[in-house]
């Protein structure tokens, strides 16, 4: 079973991005073998980072599932609106306070805009930082435009086509994720 955790990048009022979250889970979680769930930064509102969770003893409310949820994931996705060819600085606060939970994992991305370029810079920048941390960002990808017209309230694409273009990126996700789940396994036989 792959423990596969969605975080959803965008904390702004009447976000949009939690629609198309609401969809990418909805498609995880009829994958057979996966669990999965969203971690809402809305919900955990972390503070400023003041030092990375390995490196505290007074880590602030819920750090510590967090770390753990993303720990123990076989893989995760990261669904993110863009903010100013970025990623928003909320994301990248709850990002800072992890590292060695992110080491040698797949991360798929999603990335959200409200125009009709599907946030293209903000991906290219997220996965610079991922590889940052050690994570390995996945090639496949899954880029939203037009958020406000092409997803409804409940997470239904009005274009039939994200069903499509879904698949082929969890696809991509839950290979690299059992790719990487076989090597570990056969580094953990191999050291007895
Ligand atoms: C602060 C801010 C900056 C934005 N910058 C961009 C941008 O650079 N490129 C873009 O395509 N859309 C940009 N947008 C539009 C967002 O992609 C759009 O509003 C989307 O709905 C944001 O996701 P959210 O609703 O989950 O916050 C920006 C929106 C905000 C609030």
């Amino acid at each position: 079973m792959f423990y596969i955790p969605l975080i959803v990048g965008s904390t702004r009022r009447d976000r949009q991005s939690i629609k198309v979250a609401k969809f990418v889970l909805a498609r995880l979680q009829q994958c057979p073998g996966v669990t999965t769930e969203l971690l809402d930064l809305l919900e955990y509102n972390f503070p400023i980072m003041e030092e990375r969770l390995h490196r505290r003893d007074d880590p602030p409310p819920r750090l510590q599932e967090f770390g753990d949820k993303i720990g123990r994931a076989d893989s995760f996705i990261i669904v993110t609106p863009e903010y100013n060819n970025g990623y928003p600085g909320v994301l990248k606060n709850a990002l800072d306070y992890l590292l060695p939970e992110y080491e040698r994992k797949p991360v798929g991305i999603v990335t959200v805009s409200a125009g009709g370029f599907g946030g293209i810079n903000c991906l290219a920048q997220l996965r610079l930082v991922m590889l940052g941390m050690g994570a390995f960002p996945i090639p496949e990808n899954l880029s939203v435009s037009r958020v406000h017209d092409s997803f409804n309230e409940d997470g239904t694409p009005n274009d039939p086509a994200y069903e499509k273009r879904a698949a082929t990126f969890l696809e991509e996700v839950l290979w690299f994720a059992e790719a990487i789940a076989d090597r570990k396994a056969k580094e953990k036989s191999a050291a007895g």
